[in-house]
């Protein structure tokens, strides 16, 4: 394998979510979502901006599969919308849900794209968020139930299986800092969360398991680097705090089947309140997995903060580094950092990087192309680095664009384009960018 080829066979992908894309929120019985509701409240979302129409993916998706399969994208990463499974949560199967979805299927595997769904990307019917959401103990059989209809239709067709997308964001986004859906600011209620996530994406690989599906199941974590800002004690001891809580408290139990033990003293020594780690819970977390998924961003900086509670710490970007438009620094070498780190740490043995990408304003020019040689720079730089990494031992099996295309960026809302193809919100016209021709070429050459 030359030095800039990928192994044979790599998955060229590109990723979206359900609520970022589809639209079509109350068609064909879709039931009401914590997004949708989060939206509705002034100061949520920039610009007052929400998902109900997004790409319009839901009735374009057949033109947006011609458009991946004409840019030569070999894999596509997509989420099913619970709600439109289950309006409310669970109960009653609503079919017309189940149809689009394996219509938007076919489509894919006609185009020679293939298959790789993610069964939670944020978006909770609003129904369950009324009974508690993710706190409240029920909910991993809630999603037990959802993720048997989806597996039951699906598999066999779909190979590919991811069950939550970063549950950190999920958890304590949502729910200790509010800047998500549900927009709850409770750190104990975030980590009580955090918990049963994990316990539902157990029940739904120990199911996948027992019905003997043919394909891979994993799960997607964005784990990035936390390095301290100085070499003084107290930043390094947060830097080790603030890599705990981002990255360990996730990545631990999946490997290992325990959360780290440091962390819950740490927690417990601030008066945050745990829930009862089950020993039968943390078997079904640490079962075995097929992949994990690697969503990488950017590493940070750290630095202790006694009056941050109760973490102790804030981040800051590395200096000397570019940036994006949400100031986001360009950090690549993390990137091989934590893939190392996978490898030799926790011996994880088949990673996809499932989410990798960034924002800038991009325009439309006079000529009518999209001229986004930041972004270029920024996939460029981390597919080496990518490369690299593979070169060093780490089974890398694929690579997903963040995202395919300009979309509902929470609570961005559509100032924060990542596509590798432009959307005109105004026309739902889409234009592939500078980026995107060039990421054609590295899928062609099956090298960077
Ligand atoms: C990760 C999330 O999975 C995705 O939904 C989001 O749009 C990107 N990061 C960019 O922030």
């Amino acid at each position: 394998m030359g030095q800039r080829q990928f192994p044979e066979g790599f998955a060229w992908g590109a990723a979206t979510a359900s609520y970022q894309i589809e639209g079509a929120w109350d068609e064909d019985g879709r039931g009401e979502t914590i997004w949708d509701r989060y939206c509705l409240v002034p100061g949520n979302v920039l610009n007052g901006d929400d998902g109900k129409i997004a790409c319009d993916h839901y009735h374009r998706y057949k033109e947006d599969v011609a458009l991946m399969k004409h840019m030569g994208i070999k894999a596509y990463r997509f989420s099913i919308a619970w709600s439109r499974i289950f309006p409310k949560g669970y109960g009653e199967v609503n079919e017309k849900g189940l149809e689009f979805y394996s219509n938007l299927i076919d489509e894919l595997l006609n185009a020679g794209i293939e298959p790789y769904i993610t069964l939670y990307h944020w978006d909770l019917p609003q129904a369950l968020q009324d009974i508690g959401g993710w706190a409240n103990p029920q909910m991993p059989e809630y999603f037990l139930e959802y993720a048997k209809v989806v597996i039951d239709a699906f598999h066999g067709r779909v190979k590919k299986w991811i069950t939550l997308n970063e549950p950190y964001c999920a958890a304590f986004l949502g729910n200790s800092e509010g800047r998500q859906a549900p927009g709850i600011r409770d750190f104990s209620t975030a980590v009580r969360v955090s918990y049963y996530l994990y316990v539902g994406h157990g029940l739904a690989v120990d199911y996948f398991r027992k019905k003997g599906c043919d394909g891979e199941i994993g799960i997607t974590l964005n784990l990035m680097g936390r390095l301290p800002l100085t070499d003084k004690p107290e930043d390094i001891q947060a830097a080790a705090r603030a890599d705990g809580y981002l990255n360990r408290w996730f990545a631990e139990p999946i490997v290992y089947g325990r959360y780290p033990q440091e962390m819950i003293e740490f927690y417990r020594s601030k008066g945050v309140r745990l829930p009862e780690f089950k020993e039968e819970h943390m078997k079904l977390i640490g079962q075995k997995l097929d992949f994990i998924g690697l969503n990488y961003y950017n590493d940070f900086h750290v630095k202790a903060d006694d009056s941050v509670w109760p973490l102790g710490f804030k981040i800051e970007n590395p200096k000397y580094v570019p940036v994006n438009d949400r100031n986001w620094p360009v950090t690549e070498q993390g990137l091989i950092t934590m893939l190392l780190r996978m490898k030799n740490d926790y011996g994880i043995d088949k990673i996809y990087i499932t989410e990798n990408g960034t924002s800038f304003p991009d325009v439309v020019s006079m000529e009518g192309k999209v001229e986004d040689g930041a972004r270029k720079d920024y996939l460029h730089r981390h597919l080496t680095a990518l490369r690299e990494a593979i070169s060093q031992g780490v089974n890398v099996q694929g690579y997903f664009q963040w995202s395919l295309y300009d979309n509902f960026e929470w609570s961005f809302g559509y100032s924060s384009r990542f596509g590798i193809v432009f959307v005109d919100f105004n026309t739902q016209e889409r234009i592939i960018k500078e980026s995107g021709h060039w990421y054609s070429k590295v899928i062609e050459q099956n090298a960077v």
